[in-house]
């Protein structure tokens, strides 16, 4: 499963990048206004930090206008992504782009309809939000596995994207249950890796190496 982090804060986008486990990132209006950053300039400096797909959503609500700003986002590097909303406006939009070749993120998806007609528009990832279903007691995990099943009957080429991701177990839910990608905030990206059987376990290793007196180098 690719992990893309979802954020526009480039110092974290840095500091996961280096791990060289990150394969794209994702963002979107709020989280640009999080940045407190020009979108332009901040889309620019993360398309720098990653050569996956980077994520970066036109504003617009009808076809034209959606693709007047995408070509202006295109313009910044070679592996932006452009991000359209789930609507009828949106997926026009999307398969003009994609039959330019452009890479589309179809968001904002909440239905397994909705990730149908995504893949039929030819998007290059589908964005379920798994975290705003959760929200409203709706099983935003049974989402994911309905839209795998959606898609290998007919072999679409869409990825899945799980998105709206707010915990460790939303990862592994997603893995499970076959998404191409899921798009996680830094905090939990880090907090993957820790478990305190892991740290005790490190410890008790160094201690008992230590009364080796022995060094490697
Ligand atoms: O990529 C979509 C994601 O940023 C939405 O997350 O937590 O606002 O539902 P959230």
């Amino acid at each position: 499963m690719k992990f893309f982090v979802d954020t526009a804060d480039t110092n974290e986008i840095r500091e996961l990048a280096a791990t060289g486990l990150i394969d794209g990132v994702t963002t979107n209006p709020s989280l640009i206004v999080k940045s407190g950053r020009d979108f332009k300039e901040v889309i620019k400096e993360i398309c720098e930090l990653t050569d996956g797909p980077v994520s970066a959503e036109v504003t617009a609500l009808e076809t034209g206008a959606m693709l007047a700003e995408a070509q202006e986002l295109l313009k910044i590097a070679k592996n932006v992504c452009i991000k359209l909303p789930l609507t009828i406006d949106g997926l026009k939009a999307c398969k003009a782009l994609t039959d330019e070749g452009h890479m589309v993120n179809v968001t904002l998806c909440f239905s397994a309809n909705q990730a149908l007609l995504a893949a039929k528009a030819g998007a290059t990832f589908i964005s379920p939000f798994i975290g705003r279903l959760d929200d409203m007691n709706i099983d935003g995990m049974e989402l994911i596995e309905d839209i795998r099943i959606i898609y290998d009957n007919y072999d679409f080429e869409t990825e899945i994207l799980a998105a709206s991701i707010r915990t460790a177990n939303h990862v592994k839910q997603s893995a499970m249950a076959g998404a191409d990608v899921a798009t996680i905030p830094p905090a939990v990206i880090k907090g993957l890796a820790k478990h305190p059987l892991t740290d005790k376990g490190l410890e008790a290793f160094l201690a008992d190496w230590a009364k080796t007196g022995q060094s490697i180098l």
